[in-house]
């Protein structure tokens, strides 16, 4: 899953750029298209937010409502320029159709419109698709412009050779199929968009509420976004990622599966029947360690028979019961919220305990990171070190996390213990 920025100019070919969206959506990509205003002729902006689910825009100087977020992002709360937050978001920009004019401003980096511009400013892979008549294309200065693009790292789609836009004419010059694009553009996509390709991630997120009576319960400050950053972060870097979410009031991705709980006791078994099959847990979620002992079936009246005190009694441990499962081939990771100076020293102490491969520690007792926050700063903790992540957007604390998962997996399979609980771990290497 990935972002993809579609720039569509002039051409009778730009209807088959909604096919290519159609597909990209289907895929799981999350798609936002820039029009020229010439490509407006052909095909309309109402189609393509159609199939986007997002705005297109047509002008360097039009507000994007989205503010630069694709699909499934959460919109930054500052007003960002669009252009250049567009391109700045997205793993690979496809420009499909690329009319030879469009190819001549790409080729000697002239920025005389949105499409042009974001072109200019593409830190991302650059695919184009050029489609035009075939005089236009045989001509010297587009093949020339061609040429510096690809000099230049740029992937070409060639266009293929039949009938073209004008009745009985027939050469090179048409644009290639949807399917032969989505699959220039996954190609495209750099390698940390598919680092966890082929895995299965099960995310827990958010925070369990033990029932007092039928309309009281004993919760906690847990929004549920580190979690559903880390999904969303997984399912964009290839994984098949499963969240079992308990009461997150954020919007759920799509390419993401979601099991909704409440309770500790339904988190632990909806985990219980997701665990065997991931190869990757991240367990974000704020479990309550304690539940009212003897829930009330109706609403506890204030009269005189109201209780003076609710008696609790232990949850069970989760992830310790998880870990006790462990197979081969899994790896696990711990959330700790802690408080204070001794903070990492609590979660060393948990790390082991829990026999997890990592945990991820936060200090709450700062107010501006942590609980219902846009941003953390984390430690990443593992048997053998410890890797502070500087304050950061939870979206990007995710990636940081799912690059240290990368890495323990890669180090662990070269060394033969991916999977076996860390405290093994010393007698095998
Ligand atoms: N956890 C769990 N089940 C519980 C409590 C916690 O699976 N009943 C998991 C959390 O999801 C988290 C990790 O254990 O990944 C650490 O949670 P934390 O509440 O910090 O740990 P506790 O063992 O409850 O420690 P404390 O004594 O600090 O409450």
């Amino acid at each position: 899953m990935a972002r993809l920025l579609l720039g569509v100019s002039g051409g009778i070919a730009a209807y088959k750029a909604l096919e290519l969206v159609r597909l990209a959506t289907r895929a799981g990509h999350a798609v936002r298209v820039v029009q020229t205003p010439t490509s407006e002729r052909f095909v309309g902006v109402a189609s393509f937010e159609a199939l986007t689910g997002a705005p297109v825009l047509t002008d360097e100087f039009q507000r994007d409502p989205a503010r630069g977020a694709y699909p499934g992002d959460t919109p930054p709360a500052h007003e960002p320029i669009s252009h250049l937050a567009l391109v700045a978001n997205a793993d690979v920009f496809l420009v499909a159709p690329a009319s030879a004019n469009t190819l001549a401003k790409l080729a000697h980096g002239l920025a005389d419109n949105l499409l042009s511009s974001a072109a200019l400013a593409a830190r991302c892979p650059l695919v184009v698709a050029p489609a035009m008549n075939d005089a236009m294309w045989e001509h010297p200065a587009t093949q020339a412009n061609v040429a510096t693009l690809r000099a230049r790292g740029v992937r070409v789609v060639e266009p293929g050779v039949g009938a073209l836009a004008s009745k009985g004419e027939h050469g090179a010059g048409r644009l290639a199929e949807p399917a032969e694009l989505l699959a220039a553009c996954e190609e495209a996509i750099p390698a940390a968009c598919s680092s966890l390709a082929g895995l299965r991630v099960l995310v827990t997120a958010g925070g369990t509420r033990e029932p007092i009576d039928s309309v009281r319960f004993v919760g906690n400050r847990s929004s549920g976004r580190m979690g559903f950053a880390l999904a969303d972060q997984a399912a964009r870097r290839g994984a098949a990622v499963t969240v079992v979410a308990a009461n997150v009031a954020l919007p759920r991705a799509p390419g993401v599966g979601y099991r909704e709980v409440e309770t500790a006791a339904e988190l632990a078994a909806a985990c219980a029947e997701e665990f065997p099959r991931c190869d990757v847990l991240l367990m974000a979620a704020a479990v309550a360690d304690f539940r009212p002992a003897a829930p009330a079936a109706t609403k506890i009246k204030k009269g005189a028979d109201a209780p003076d005190a609710i008696a609790l009694e232990r949850t069970p441990d989760v992830l310790v019961g998880l870990a006790a499962e462990r197979r081969p081939g899994q790896t696990l990771v711990g959330f700790a919220a802690e408080h204070g100076d001794d903070a990492l020293a609590y979660a060393r102490e948990k790390l082991a305990r829990k026999r997890l491969d990592a945990i991820v520690v936060n200090d709450i007792s700062r107010a501006e990171i942590g609980f219902d926050a846009t941003d953390n700063e984390v430690t990443i903790l593992t048997p053998d070190g410890e890797r502070p992540l500087a304050r950061a957007a939870k979206e990007e604390i995710a990636g940081s996390i799912l690059d240290e998962v990368v890495r323990l997996r890669a180090t662990a399979s070269s060394d033969g213990t991916l999977g076996t609980a860390p405290a093994d771990r010393a007698a095998r290497v």
